[in-house]
């Protein structure tokens, strides 16, 4: 094996670059909280929904005639051996990463993460918020059932309905008018391959600034104390595994009981189904409801635009060096209002 990676080594030369990503000395206060492994799960979630993925477009066929997606979907989900596992666990993992990233987004923001020298990595990861929601949205048009076509059919005139770039924007998504075949082909294009070329660019950017900017410290640490740590490759490595392993057999077990649900083959001309989206979309349907007519662009687009540019701004405003979030009242009262909003407005959409 030794003989097999000295060959290899001399002509890679591999070897001292991977030994420094694995050296890599990890903080004692996140080697001993499991919230500093999520940033982890979620590339390992990545890597799971590129496999299952792969394995799905094998048999899928993005066509919505007769025969095509929908068929296709059916044939993974019941027939293909094995397929309703690779469907389900597509699935769930799909849920547990909008669950991880706000996790860590939360993590991140109530330890002042953001704050000088990691204002970058703080912006790059909300680039990667909104690439692993547009995975859901457009994922979600793939089995082209009836909940994915009028959710789509929504979510596409939600766009549409911007001021000016409205129009050029709804036929840009839907290839068209109306939603067709060209629309199931763009949405299945950014979905396997645009949005994981933007992931895993993003990705890696994050996690270059992540290592040459450190961890925040602990909230509670005195400047100037020395901080413990151990390496990445092994002791690290061994809890963030043991974490992964876990979450891959619950993803499993979650297939097993929930199967990944498919509704009846979409029917166009069925204008009394009520559009439901995935779950973490129902907050945004229901806000929509209160703003009907005129008002639709206060929640199409300042809402919006208000929400993820406070998320960018925010190294920007919060500057000091105060990281405790009881001392910061305002941001901290921010995330709570966000919060509540959010929790509120989708069980609201949900009942
Ligand atoms: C799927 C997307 C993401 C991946 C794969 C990812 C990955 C990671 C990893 C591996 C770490 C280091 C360990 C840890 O703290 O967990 C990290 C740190 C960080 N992430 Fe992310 N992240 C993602 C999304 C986000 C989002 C949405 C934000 C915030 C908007 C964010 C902000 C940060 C910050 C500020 C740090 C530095 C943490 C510190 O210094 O304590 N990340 N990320």
């Amino acid at each position: 094996m030794n003989k097999v990676l000295t060959w290899f080594d001399d002509r890679a030369g591999w070897n001292r670059p991977i030994r420094a990503l694995l050296k890599y000395p990890v903080p004692e206060h996140a080697h001993k909280n499991p919230m500093f492994a999520m940033g982890s799960m979620l590339m390992i979630l990545f890597l799971i929904q590129a496999v299952t993925g792969a394995l799905m477009a094998f048999y899928y066929d993005p066509s919505p005639e007769e025969g095509g997606a929908y068929s296709s979907v059916d044939y993974i989900q019941y027939t293909l051996r094995f397929g309703w596992l690779i469907r389900g666990v597509h699935h769930w993992a799909a849920s547990l990463m909008v669950i991880l990233i706000v996790v860590h987004l939360l993590r991140t923001y109530l330890y002042g993460a953001y704050k000088k020298p990691r204002e970058l990595t703080w912006i790059v990861g909300v680039l990667l918020f909104f690439v692993v929601v547009s995975f859901g949205f457009t994922g979600y048009l793939l089995p082209w059932d009836q909940k994915g076509y009028w959710a789509t059919k929504v979510g596409t005139e939600i766009a549409g309905s911007v001021p000016m770039v409205g129009d050029t924007l709804r036929s840009l998504m839907r290839g068209g008018e109306e939603m067709g075949v060209a629309t199931l082909t763009r949405f299945y294009a950014v979905h396997i391959l645009v949005l994981p070329g933007a992931f895993l660019v993003l990705a890696l950017a994050h996690m270059a600034l992540m290592r040459r900017n450190k961890l925040a410290p602990p909230l509670m640490r005195k400047t100037g104390e020395p901080e413990k740590s151990v390496p990445f490759y092994p002791t690290h490595l061994v809890i963030e595994a043991g974490i992964a392993l876990v979450m891959i057999l619950g993803l499993i077990w979650a297939a097993s009981q929930f199967p990944a649900p498919l509704d009846l083959r979409a029917d166009v001309t069925d204008s009394s189904f009520v559009p439901r989206p995935d779950w973490y979309f129902l907050f945004y349907f229901q806000l929509l409801k209160y703003f009907p007519g005129d008002l639709e662009a206060v929640a199409t687009v300042l809402i919006p635009l208000f929400f993820f540019g406070s998320l960018v701004a925010l190294p920007f405003v919060d500057r000091g060096e105060e990281r405790r979030p009881w001392k910061k009242p305002i941001t901290t009262g921010a995330f709570v209002v966000y919060a509540v909003a959010i929790i509120i407005l989708t069980i609201l959409g949900a009942g």
